[in-house]
Protein backbone atom coordinates (compact mmCIF):
# COMPACT_ATOMS: atom_id res chain seq x y z
CA UNK A 1 0.00 0.00 0.00
CA UNK A 2 3.03 1.89 0.59
CA UNK A 3 4.29 2.08 -2.58
CA UNK A 4 1.03 2.43 -4.45
CA UNK A 5 1.64 6.44 -2.55
CA UNK A 6 4.62 6.57 -4.25
CA UNK A 7 3.14 6.19 -7.49
CA UNK A 8 0.37 8.62 -6.65
CA UNK A 9 2.84 10.95 -5.29
CA UNK A 10 4.65 11.09 -8.74
CA UNK A 11 1.63 11.89 -10.63
CA UNK A 12 -0.05 14.17 -8.49
CA UNK A 13 2.87 15.06 -6.49
CA UNK A 14 2.97 18.71 -8.10
CA UNK A 15 0.18 19.10 -7.10
CA UNK A 16 -0.23 18.74 -3.88
CA UNK A 17 1.57 21.54 -1.51
CA UNK A 18 4.95 22.06 -2.36
CA UNK A 19 4.93 17.63 -3.14
CA UNK A 20 4.58 17.43 0.84
CA UNK A 21 2.50 14.69 0.87
CA UNK A 22 -1.18 15.62 1.94
CA UNK A 23 -0.17 18.67 3.27
CA UNK A 24 -3.11 21.27 3.62
CA UNK A 25 -5.88 19.03 2.83
CA UNK A 26 -8.42 19.60 5.37
CA UNK A 27 -10.20 17.10 7.28
CA UNK A 28 -10.11 14.76 10.61
CA UNK A 29 -7.70 11.90 9.82
CA UNK A 30 -5.27 11.15 13.03
CA UNK A 31 -7.33 13.03 15.14
CA UNK A 32 -10.10 10.45 14.28
CA UNK A 33 -8.14 8.01 15.29
CA UNK A 34 -6.17 9.09 18.14
CA UNK A 35 -5.28 7.93 20.66
CA UNK A 36 -4.41 4.64 19.08
CA UNK A 37 -2.36 5.50 16.40
CA UNK A 38 0.59 7.71 16.40
CA UNK A 39 3.67 5.54 18.37
CA UNK A 40 6.00 3.54 16.18
CA UNK A 41 5.08 1.91 12.82
CA UNK A 42 1.70 0.53 12.20
CA UNK A 43 0.79 0.10 9.30
CA UNK A 44 -2.93 -0.19 9.85
CA UNK A 45 -3.29 3.38 11.27
CA UNK A 46 -4.64 4.97 8.11
CA UNK A 47 -7.22 6.99 7.12
CA UNK A 48 -8.67 7.00 3.75
CA UNK A 49 -7.94 10.43 1.76
CA UNK A 50 -8.63 11.69 -1.26
CA UNK A 51 -11.23 9.46 -2.55
CA UNK A 52 -9.23 5.80 -2.70
CA UNK A 53 -6.30 7.19 -1.16
CA UNK A 54 -4.65 6.43 2.18
CA UNK A 55 -2.66 8.27 4.12
CA UNK A 56 -1.15 7.07 7.62
CA UNK A 57 -0.69 7.87 11.34
CA UNK A 58 2.24 6.27 12.70
CA UNK A 59 5.86 7.91 13.11
CA UNK A 60 7.11 5.46 10.11
CA UNK A 61 5.15 7.83 7.65
CA UNK A 62 6.97 10.98 8.98
CA UNK A 63 10.94 9.96 7.29
CA UNK A 64 12.11 13.21 7.24
CA UNK A 65 12.24 15.48 4.08
CA UNK A 66 14.14 13.00 1.44
CA UNK A 67 12.33 9.54 2.69
CA UNK A 68 8.99 10.68 1.18
CA UNK A 69 6.08 11.51 3.66
CA UNK A 70 2.49 9.61 3.55
CA UNK A 71 1.39 11.06 6.92
CA UNK A 72 -2.26 12.49 7.36
CA UNK A 73 -2.60 16.44 7.03
CA UNK A 74 -3.20 16.33 10.52
CA UNK A 75 -0.52 13.96 11.65
CA UNK A 76 1.69 16.84 12.98
CA UNK A 77 -0.77 18.52 14.89
CA UNK A 78 -2.06 15.21 16.31
CA UNK A 79 0.82 12.76 16.55
CA UNK A 80 3.70 15.43 17.14
CA UNK A 81 2.13 17.71 19.38
CA UNK A 82 3.09 20.79 17.11
CA UNK A 83 -0.14 22.63 17.44
CA UNK A 84 0.01 21.78 21.66
CA UNK A 85 3.04 22.13 24.66
CA UNK A 86 4.61 19.02 23.62
CA UNK A 87 6.77 17.20 26.30
CA UNK A 88 8.24 14.05 26.84
CA UNK A 89 5.08 12.36 27.72
CA UNK A 90 2.00 13.61 26.19
CA UNK A 91 -2.04 13.11 26.16
CA UNK A 92 -2.60 9.67 24.47
CA UNK A 93 0.05 7.98 25.26
CA UNK A 94 -0.99 4.77 26.46
CA UNK A 95 -0.33 3.88 30.16
CA UNK A 96 -0.61 0.92 32.41
CA UNK A 97 -1.21 1.55 35.63
CA UNK A 98 -4.45 3.02 35.82
CA UNK A 99 -4.21 6.33 38.37
CA UNK A 100 -0.98 6.72 38.00
CA UNK A 101 0.66 10.11 37.61
CA UNK A 102 3.91 11.55 35.89
CA UNK A 103 5.14 15.10 35.61
CA UNK A 104 5.82 15.17 32.27
CA UNK A 105 8.27 19.16 31.90
CA UNK A 106 5.53 21.48 33.45
CA UNK A 107 2.61 19.22 33.43
CA UNK A 108 0.73 16.90 35.63
CA UNK A 109 0.00 13.60 33.95
CA UNK A 110 -2.56 10.57 35.05
CA UNK A 111 -3.26 7.54 33.82
CA UNK A 112 -7.05 7.60 32.79
CA UNK A 113 -8.82 4.49 30.80
CA UNK A 114 -5.37 3.15 29.64
CA UNK A 115 -4.43 6.83 28.31
CA UNK A 116 -2.15 9.60 29.66
CA UNK A 117 -4.11 12.65 30.11
CA UNK A 118 -2.00 15.63 30.63
CA UNK A 119 -3.31 18.84 32.43
CA UNK A 120 -2.36 21.45 29.12
CA UNK A 121 -0.08 24.16 31.25
CA UNK A 122 2.10 25.72 28.83
CA UNK A 123 5.91 25.16 29.92
CA UNK A 124 8.37 27.76 29.98
CA UNK A 125 10.69 25.81 28.06
CA UNK A 126 8.37 24.20 25.28
CA UNK A 127 10.52 21.81 23.32
CA UNK A 128 8.71 22.16 20.11
CA UNK A 129 9.72 26.37 19.85
CA UNK A 130 13.20 24.93 21.25
CA UNK A 131 13.35 22.92 17.98
CA UNK A 132 11.83 25.20 15.53
CA UNK A 133 14.40 28.06 16.45
CA UNK A 134 17.02 25.19 16.24
CA UNK A 135 16.08 24.27 12.94
CA UNK A 136 14.70 27.69 11.53
CA UNK A 137 16.39 30.79 10.30
CA UNK A 138 16.31 32.90 13.34
CA UNK A 139 19.38 35.90 14.37
CA UNK A 140 19.50 34.33 17.86
CA UNK A 141 19.65 30.78 19.50
CA UNK A 142 17.68 28.80 21.60
CA UNK A 143 18.19 26.38 24.77
CA UNK A 144 16.79 24.19 27.46
CA UNK A 145 17.49 25.70 30.83
CA UNK A 146 17.39 23.16 33.85
CA UNK A 147 15.94 26.43 35.97
CA UNK A 148 13.09 26.76 33.63
CA UNK A 149 12.29 23.22 33.07
CA UNK A 150 9.27 21.86 34.91
CA UNK A 151 8.13 25.33 35.27
CA UNK A 152 4.81 27.03 33.25
CA UNK A 153 5.11 29.96 31.27
CA UNK A 154 2.97 31.88 33.91
CA UNK A 155 5.32 30.98 36.84
CA UNK A 156 7.94 32.63 34.65
CA UNK A 157 5.76 35.45 33.93
CA UNK A 158 5.27 36.11 37.40
CA UNK A 159 8.57 35.53 38.97
CA UNK A 160 10.88 36.47 36.35
CA UNK A 161 10.41 39.56 35.28
CA UNK A 162 9.13 42.25 37.76
CA UNK A 163 8.22 45.69 36.32
CA UNK A 164 4.59 47.09 36.52
CA UNK A 165 3.92 49.14 33.30
CA UNK A 166 5.48 52.34 33.42
CA UNK A 167 2.84 54.86 35.28
CA UNK A 168 2.34 58.15 33.23
CA UNK A 169 4.53 59.77 35.77
CA UNK A 170 7.41 58.08 34.48
CA UNK A 171 6.13 58.55 30.46
CA UNK A 172 5.59 62.37 31.68
CA UNK A 173 8.84 62.89 32.99
CA UNK A 174 11.64 65.16 32.12
CA UNK A 175 13.14 63.84 28.83
CA UNK A 176 16.73 65.38 28.62
CA UNK A 177 18.08 67.35 25.49
CA UNK A 178 21.43 65.67 24.26
CA UNK A 179 23.53 67.04 21.56
CA UNK A 180 25.52 64.32 19.90
CA UNK A 181 29.05 63.97 19.70
CA UNK A 182 30.40 61.27 17.00
CA UNK A 183 28.99 58.00 17.82
CA UNK A 184 30.89 54.72 16.81
CA UNK A 185 29.46 51.80 15.64
CA UNK A 186 29.89 49.76 18.36
CA UNK A 187 30.45 50.78 22.15
CA UNK A 188 30.17 48.26 25.23
CA UNK A 189 30.23 49.78 28.91
CA UNK A 190 32.72 47.34 29.99
CA UNK A 191 35.45 48.51 27.81
CA UNK A 192 34.87 52.09 28.65
CA UNK A 193 34.73 51.77 32.47
CA UNK A 194 36.33 48.15 32.85
CA UNK A 195 35.42 47.19 36.73
CA UNK A 196 33.78 50.27 37.45
CA UNK A 197 30.31 48.11 35.53
CA UNK A 198 28.88 45.45 38.08
CA UNK A 199 28.33 42.07 37.10
CA UNK A 200 25.28 39.96 36.27
CA UNK A 201 23.16 39.57 39.08
CA UNK A 202 20.51 36.98 39.83
CA UNK A 203 17.24 38.08 40.86
CA UNK A 204 15.75 34.27 41.29
CA UNK A 205 12.24 33.18 42.00
CA UNK A 206 10.81 37.00 42.48
CA UNK A 207 9.60 39.48 40.02
CA UNK A 208 12.20 42.15 41.22
CA UNK A 209 13.79 43.38 38.01
CA UNK A 210 12.50 46.37 38.75
CA UNK A 211 14.29 46.75 42.33
CA UNK A 212 17.59 44.55 40.50
CA UNK A 213 17.31 47.19 37.82
CA UNK A 214 17.29 50.26 39.86
CA UNK A 215 20.31 49.59 42.26
CA UNK A 216 22.45 48.10 39.19
CA UNK A 217 22.65 51.41 37.22
CA UNK A 218 22.89 53.32 40.69
CA UNK A 219 25.86 51.09 41.51
CA UNK A 220 27.28 51.69 38.12
CA UNK A 221 26.86 55.47 37.68
CA UNK A 222 28.04 55.76 40.94
CA UNK A 223 31.18 54.07 40.58
CA UNK A 224 31.79 56.11 37.10
CA UNK A 225 31.18 59.35 38.77
CA UNK A 226 33.43 58.67 41.63
CA UNK A 227 36.52 57.21 39.60
CA UNK A 228 35.78 53.99 41.60
CA UNK A 229 35.85 55.72 45.09
CA UNK A 230 32.61 54.33 45.31
CA UNK A 231 32.47 50.82 44.27
CA UNK A 232 29.30 49.63 46.22
CA UNK A 233 26.85 47.57 44.89
CA UNK A 234 23.41 49.12 46.31
CA UNK A 235 21.07 46.24 47.69
CA UNK A 236 17.90 45.24 45.49
CA UNK A 237 16.94 44.07 49.10
CA UNK A 238 16.35 46.70 50.79
CA UNK A 239 14.25 48.45 47.69
CA UNK A 240 12.44 45.54 47.94
CA UNK A 241 11.31 44.92 51.47
CA UNK A 242 11.53 48.83 52.31
CA UNK A 243 9.85 50.55 49.32
CA UNK A 244 6.66 48.54 49.79
CA UNK A 245 4.06 51.51 49.63
CA UNK A 246 1.90 51.18 46.08
CA UNK A 247 4.52 48.85 45.05
CA UNK A 248 3.88 45.20 44.69
CA UNK A 249 7.56 43.45 45.89
CA UNK A 250 7.87 40.05 44.16
CA UNK A 251 5.40 40.68 41.79
CA UNK A 252 6.82 43.93 40.38
CA UNK A 253 7.33 47.18 40.64
CA UNK A 254 7.36 50.77 39.28
CA UNK A 255 10.80 52.32 38.74
CA UNK A 256 9.75 55.83 39.45
CA UNK A 257 8.81 54.81 43.09
CA UNK A 258 12.04 52.69 43.06
CA UNK A 259 13.96 55.78 42.23
CA UNK A 260 12.45 58.02 44.37
CA UNK A 261 13.12 55.98 47.19
CA UNK A 262 17.32 55.94 46.59
CA UNK A 263 16.89 59.78 45.68
CA UNK A 264 14.98 60.27 49.31
CA UNK A 265 16.18 57.63 51.77
CA UNK A 266 19.25 56.52 49.90
CA UNK A 267 20.18 52.12 49.69
CA UNK A 268 22.82 50.36 51.71
CA UNK A 269 25.28 48.03 49.68
CA UNK A 270 24.65 44.20 49.19
CA UNK A 271 26.84 43.53 52.96
CA UNK A 272 24.82 45.42 54.49
CA UNK A 273 21.54 44.51 53.13
CA UNK A 274 22.21 41.08 51.20
CA UNK A 275 19.49 39.69 48.81
CA UNK A 276 17.43 36.98 49.53
CA UNK A 277 13.68 37.34 47.81
CA UNK A 278 15.35 34.78 45.25
CA UNK A 279 14.84 31.86 47.75
CA UNK A 280 11.78 33.21 49.62
CA UNK A 281 9.96 34.26 46.41
CA UNK A 282 8.70 37.57 49.18
CA UNK A 283 9.74 40.94 49.52
CA UNK A 284 9.95 40.31 53.44
CA UNK A 285 9.79 42.72 56.32
CA UNK A 286 11.98 46.43 55.68
CA UNK A 287 14.90 45.75 58.38
CA UNK A 288 16.11 49.52 57.76
CA UNK A 289 14.43 52.44 58.86
CA UNK A 290 14.66 55.80 57.63
CA UNK A 291 15.71 56.54 61.35
CA UNK A 292 18.24 53.83 61.01
CA UNK A 293 19.76 55.59 57.85
CA UNK A 294 19.80 59.13 59.33
CA UNK A 295 21.20 57.81 62.83
CA UNK A 296 24.26 60.06 63.86
CA UNK A 297 25.98 57.26 65.73
CA UNK A 298 26.05 54.90 62.57
CA UNK A 299 23.91 52.96 60.58
CA UNK A 300 23.24 48.68 61.39
CA UNK A 301 23.09 46.77 59.41
CA UNK A 302 20.48 43.93 58.55
CA UNK A 303 23.68 41.63 58.29
CA UNK A 304 25.47 42.80 61.03
CA UNK A 305 28.12 44.68 59.40
CA UNK A 306 28.71 48.15 60.48
CA UNK A 307 30.45 50.03 58.19
CA UNK A 308 27.91 50.74 55.58
CA UNK A 309 26.00 54.44 54.30
CA UNK A 310 23.37 55.03 52.47
CA UNK A 311 23.76 56.08 49.02
CA UNK A 312 21.38 58.37 46.93
CA UNK A 313 20.91 59.51 43.32
CA UNK A 314 19.45 62.45 41.64
CA UNK A 315 15.89 62.47 40.08
CA UNK A 316 15.71 60.19 37.31
CA UNK A 317 15.16 61.17 33.96
CA UNK A 318 13.77 59.70 30.62
CA UNK A 319 15.78 59.55 27.62
CA UNK A 320 13.63 60.07 24.32
CA UNK A 321 13.56 56.66 22.74
CA UNK A 322 15.89 57.86 19.41
CA UNK A 323 18.65 55.71 19.22
CA UNK A 324 21.28 58.79 18.68
CA UNK A 325 19.87 60.23 22.67
CA UNK A 326 19.57 56.21 23.92
CA UNK A 327 23.30 55.84 22.85
CA UNK A 328 24.70 59.80 23.45
CA UNK A 329 23.83 59.25 27.07
CA UNK A 330 25.07 55.92 27.52
CA UNK A 331 28.67 56.65 26.07
CA UNK A 332 28.76 59.76 29.08
CA UNK A 333 27.25 58.80 31.58
CA UNK A 334 26.98 54.85 31.62
CA UNK A 335 24.22 52.47 31.47
CA UNK A 336 20.82 53.19 31.31
CA UNK A 337 17.66 51.45 32.48
CA UNK A 338 14.91 49.95 30.29
CA UNK A 339 11.89 48.60 30.53
CA UNK A 340 10.45 46.17 27.77
CA UNK A 341 8.44 43.52 26.96
CA UNK A 342 9.10 39.96 27.39
CA UNK A 343 7.63 37.51 25.43
CA UNK A 344 7.28 33.25 25.83
CA UNK A 345 10.15 32.38 23.60
CA UNK A 346 12.76 35.11 25.62
CA UNK A 347 13.54 32.62 28.33
CA UNK A 348 14.91 30.28 25.68
CA UNK A 349 17.29 32.74 24.17
CA UNK A 350 20.63 31.82 24.18
CA UNK A 351 22.75 33.76 21.88
CA UNK A 352 22.78 35.90 19.15
CA UNK A 353 20.61 39.16 18.22
CA UNK A 354 17.41 38.63 19.96
CA UNK A 355 13.93 39.31 17.94
CA UNK A 356 11.11 38.31 19.16
CA UNK A 357 8.98 35.24 16.90
CA UNK A 358 5.71 34.52 16.43
CA UNK A 359 6.17 30.83 16.71
CA UNK A 360 4.20 30.17 19.58
CA UNK A 361 1.52 32.60 18.47
CA UNK A 362 1.22 30.13 15.36
CA UNK A 363 0.30 27.41 18.22
CA UNK A 364 -2.75 28.68 19.52
CA UNK A 365 -3.03 31.71 22.41
CA UNK A 366 -2.24 29.35 25.37
CA UNK A 367 0.73 28.80 24.06
CA UNK A 368 2.03 33.01 24.63
CA UNK A 369 2.45 35.51 27.23
CA UNK A 370 4.44 38.44 27.74
CA UNK A 371 5.10 40.67 31.21
CA UNK A 372 7.23 43.78 31.35
CA UNK A 373 11.27 43.50 32.68
CA UNK A 374 13.23 45.84 33.06
CA UNK A 375 17.31 45.49 32.19
CA UNK A 376 20.20 47.25 32.11
CA UNK A 377 21.57 48.51 28.47
CA UNK A 378 25.82 48.72 28.42
CA UNK A 379 26.43 49.09 25.08
CA UNK A 380 25.70 48.43 20.95
CA UNK A 381 27.00 47.08 18.05
CA UNK A 382 26.34 45.29 14.74
CA UNK A 383 25.75 41.48 14.41
CA UNK A 384 27.39 40.25 10.97
CA UNK A 385 27.83 36.33 11.74
CA UNK A 386 24.00 35.61 9.95
CA UNK A 387 25.16 37.59 6.78
CA UNK A 388 23.39 40.46 6.81
CA UNK A 389 24.01 43.18 9.47
CA UNK A 390 21.99 43.62 12.15
CA UNK A 391 21.90 46.08 14.91
CA UNK A 392 21.71 45.07 18.55
CA UNK A 393 21.87 46.82 21.64
CA UNK A 394 23.98 45.14 24.74
CA UNK A 395 21.51 44.42 27.77
CA UNK A 396 22.54 43.17 31.08
CA UNK A 397 19.49 40.51 32.21
CA UNK A 398 19.45 39.44 35.90
CA UNK A 399 19.04 35.66 35.45
CA UNK A 400 22.65 34.69 36.44
CA UNK A 401 25.46 34.46 34.30
CA UNK A 402 23.97 30.92 33.35
CA UNK A 403 21.31 32.39 31.19
CA UNK A 404 22.07 34.04 27.55
CA UNK A 405 25.17 35.05 26.80
CA UNK A 406 27.00 34.69 30.17
CA UNK A 407 24.11 36.66 31.41
CA UNK A 408 23.78 39.24 28.74
CA UNK A 409 22.19 39.31 25.60
CA UNK A 410 21.68 41.52 22.60
CA UNK A 411 18.34 42.51 21.04
CA UNK A 412 17.31 44.29 17.75
CA UNK A 413 18.12 47.84 17.64
CA UNK A 414 16.56 50.75 16.26
CA UNK A 415 12.92 49.56 15.58
CA UNK A 416 11.87 50.03 19.09
CA UNK A 417 11.35 45.97 19.03
CA UNK A 418 9.49 45.09 22.11
CA UNK A 419 9.28 48.65 23.23
CA UNK A 420 13.12 48.52 23.97
CA UNK A 421 13.44 52.20 23.30
CA UNK A 422 10.08 53.52 24.87
CA UNK A 423 11.41 54.13 28.41
CA UNK A 424 15.06 54.47 28.94
CA UNK A 425 15.96 56.08 31.91
CA UNK A 426 19.34 57.45 33.64
CA UNK A 427 19.79 59.85 36.82
CA UNK A 428 22.85 60.86 38.72
CA UNK A 429 24.65 59.67 41.74
CA UNK A 430 24.64 62.28 44.64
CA UNK A 431 27.95 61.72 45.43
CA UNK A 432 29.56 63.65 42.30
CA UNK A 433 28.57 67.13 43.46
CA UNK A 434 30.16 66.96 46.31
CA UNK A 435 33.51 65.42 44.73
CA UNK A 436 33.38 68.16 41.83
CA UNK A 437 33.42 70.58 45.33
CA UNK A 438 36.50 68.53 46.86
CA UNK A 439 38.55 68.97 43.92
CA UNK A 440 37.78 72.33 43.42
CA UNK A 441 38.77 72.66 47.28
CA UNK A 442 42.40 70.87 46.47
CA UNK A 443 42.83 73.11 43.40
CA UNK A 444 42.22 76.20 45.31
CA UNK A 445 44.61 75.10 48.03
CA UNK A 446 46.98 73.76 45.38
CA UNK A 447 46.86 77.26 44.13
CA UNK A 448 47.18 78.99 47.52
CA UNK A 449 50.80 77.08 47.87
CA UNK A 450 51.80 78.21 44.73
C1 LIG B 1 15.77 20.01 29.44
O1 LIG B 1 16.57 19.86 30.61
C2 LIG B 1 15.98 19.03 31.60
C3 LIG B 1 16.83 19.05 32.83
O2 LIG B 1 18.09 19.55 32.64
C4 LIG B 1 15.82 17.63 31.04
O3 LIG B 1 15.26 16.79 32.02
C5 LIG B 1 14.91 17.70 29.84
O4 LIG B 1 14.76 16.43 29.26
C6 LIG B 1 15.47 18.66 28.80
N1 LIG B 1 14.48 18.80 27.74
C7 LIG B 1 14.77 18.93 26.45
C8 LIG B 1 13.65 19.05 25.51
O5 LIG B 1 15.93 18.95 26.05
C1 LIG C 1 31.96 46.52 54.88
O1 LIG C 1 32.67 45.46 55.45
C2 LIG C 1 32.67 44.27 54.69
C3 LIG C 1 33.38 43.19 55.47
O2 LIG C 1 33.84 43.62 56.69
C4 LIG C 1 33.33 44.54 53.34
O3 LIG C 1 33.37 43.35 52.59
C5 LIG C 1 32.57 45.61 52.63
O4 LIG C 1 33.17 45.93 51.40
C6 LIG C 1 32.46 46.88 53.49
N1 LIG C 1 31.60 47.86 52.85
C7 LIG C 1 31.88 49.13 52.73
C8 LIG C 1 30.86 50.00 52.08
O5 LIG C 1 32.93 49.61 53.14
Amino acid sequence: MREEFLVFLAIFGPFLCEARGFHGIPGAYCSARSPTCCTNRDDDCTAPILGDHLCYCDMFCDRGPDGGNDCCPDFEATCLGKNAPKNDLHSGEPCEQEGDEKLANCQKCSCQNGYWKCDGTTCLIQPDLLEDVRTGRYSWTARNYTAFWGRSLADGIKYRLGTLFPEKSVQNMNEITITHPDLPEEFDARDKWGSLIHPISDQGDCGSSWAISTTAISSDRLSIMTDGRISATLSPQQLLSCNQHRQKGCEGGYLDRAWWYIRKLGVVDEHCYPYVSGQSREPGHCMITKRDITDRLGLKCPSGHENSTAFKMTPPYKVSSKEEDIKTELMTNGPVQATFVVHEDFFMYSGGVYQHSDLAAKKGAGSVAEGYHSVRVLGWGVDHSTGRPIKYWLCANSWGSHWGEDGYFRILRGENHCEIESFVIGAWGKGSKRRRRFKMRKLRRFRKLF
